[in-house]
């Protein structure tokens, strides 16, 4: 099998990719690890911004964003009692967010691939990349049970942080920056109505706590939890109990309980792999950075790196411009370090680190007050959180 542009993963980084280079007349085929279904049953992050919002529109998957993603003008921040909320569309000349989940948007993009006839290989075992600092990779797999090879121009290694992909470029090539976060995140999905109409990030000296949602009747919470915490260590009563304890009371007294539909725990953890190109090999989100839930940054730097992507191979592919191809990383990377700093700031400001009383500690909680109680400090979490703008190749 032969293909322009190969790509690995079909996340929302691949599909997304994918839909954008068929939008060009390119011609991609996706190679997938897992089955459909498989992919759409992972429950994810919830919120996009605008720019990731129009090149979903760019794609042509832009119609069900519209007409049932929410909209939200602004967050809050608890602190015990205290609530302040960050008014995003007046702190940054209207901009906002809309919650919308990953899930749901990966279905779109599924539905459009179907649609536009595009090849993708679900369930491709032993996925290998060959011949990246060649002028003709390829990729090999086990599909169906037998071996095939899918000749190509370019790979697009979109496959997570547990990929392939990042593991083909040599280890002398690649430098890593990483953290680890002594907690993790138990999320639960409910029917339930959610407790308050925006989101409300708290910070409570027994551990933090995440108040989203995925539509009115349809909630997502999550807790700090240590790490190496178990998921069966927590019944849904224990999971509310403790909930309701981490937020405002008068929100609490607001809160309607119910049966989870998912409870999962997910590590905490800061990662960037630099370059993000070698050779005809172009990494694209999780596969080359992981930042902590926080900031609810995770799915948007996909989409910002994929907006990058599309535009490097369009330029390639109508202009010939090949120049280019080294601009991708550090294109990429000013966007990605802003973005790993803001989800860095949000952690450490929200979750308990156990940490003693000590000067350090006084110093943090006074930055944090600064930041809430400061127009200055305001602007600068909301224009974080409704996405910084999108970088250009040049
Ligand atoms: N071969 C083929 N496919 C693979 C391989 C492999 N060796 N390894 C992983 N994959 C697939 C995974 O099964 C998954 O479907 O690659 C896909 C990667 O998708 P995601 O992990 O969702 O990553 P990405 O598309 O970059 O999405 C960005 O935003 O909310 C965050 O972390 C969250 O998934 C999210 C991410
Ligand atoms: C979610 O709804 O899953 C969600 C929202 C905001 C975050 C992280 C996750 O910061």
């Amino acid at each position: 099998m032969r293909t322009q542009v190969a790509i690995v993963g079909a996340g929302p980084a691949g599909l997304l990719l994918g839909q954008l280079l068929y939008r060009h007349g390119i011609d991609n085929v996706i190679v997938e690890r897992r089955s459909a279904d498989y992919v759409l049953g992972r429950i994810r992050a919830g919120v996009l911004e605008q720019g990731m919002v129009e090149l979903l529109h760019q794609a042509g998957v832009g119609a069900r964003v519209d007409a049932e993603g929410i909209p939200h003008d602004g967050f809050e921040m608890a602190l015990g009692e205290r609530r302040v909320r960050v008014d995003l569309a007046a702190l940054t000349g209207g901009k906002r967010v809309t919650v919308y989940g990953q899930t749901e948007v990966t279905r779109d993009l599924m539905a459009a691939r179907r649609e536009a006839g595009l090849t993708t290989l679900y369930e491709a075992e032993e996925v290998a990349l060959h011949g990246i600092e060649s002028e003709s990779p390829h990729l090999e797999c086990r599909y169906n049970g037998e071996w095939m090879r899918l000749e190509c121009d370019y790979i697009a290694g979109c496959d997570g942080f547990h990929g392939v992909s990042r593991q083909s470029i040599p280890a002398t090539k690649l430098t890593t920056f990483e953290r680890d976060y002594p907690f993790g995140w138990l999320g639960l999905l409910a029917d339930t109505p959610p407790v308050h109409h925006e989101l409300i990030y708290a910070r409570h000296e027994r551990g933090f706590a995440l108040c989203s949602m995925r539509s009115a009747e349809r909630s997502r919470y999550y807790l700090q939890v240590p790490a190496g915490e178990r998921v069966e260590a927590w019944s849904d009563d224990r999971f509310w109990d403790e909930l309701s304890r981490r937020i405002p009371r008068e929100v609490a007294a607001q809160l309607v309980t119910g049966p989870s539909l998912e409870k999962s725990i997910a590590p905490l953890h800061s990662f960037v792999a630099e370059p993000m190109q070698h050779g005809r090999l172009f990494l694209a989100g999780d596969a080359a950075h992981i930042v902590p839930p926080t900031g609810a940054k995770g799915l948007n730097l996909a989409a910002s790196d994929v907006s990058v992507l599309h535009r490097l191979f369009a330029a390639i592919y109508h202009q010939g411009r090949t120049d280019l191809i080294p601009r991708y990383s550090p294109t990429c990377l000013r966007r990605v370090w802003k973005a790993e700093r803001f989800s860095w700031w949000m952690t450490r400001h929200l979750h308990d680190f156990g940490q003693p009383l000590d000067f350090d500690e006084r110093v943090r909680q006074a930055e944090f007050d600064y930041s809430l109680g400061s127009h200055a400090g305001l602007t600068t979490i909301a224009e974080n959180y409704v996405g910084l703008p999108y970088e250009t190749l040049e």
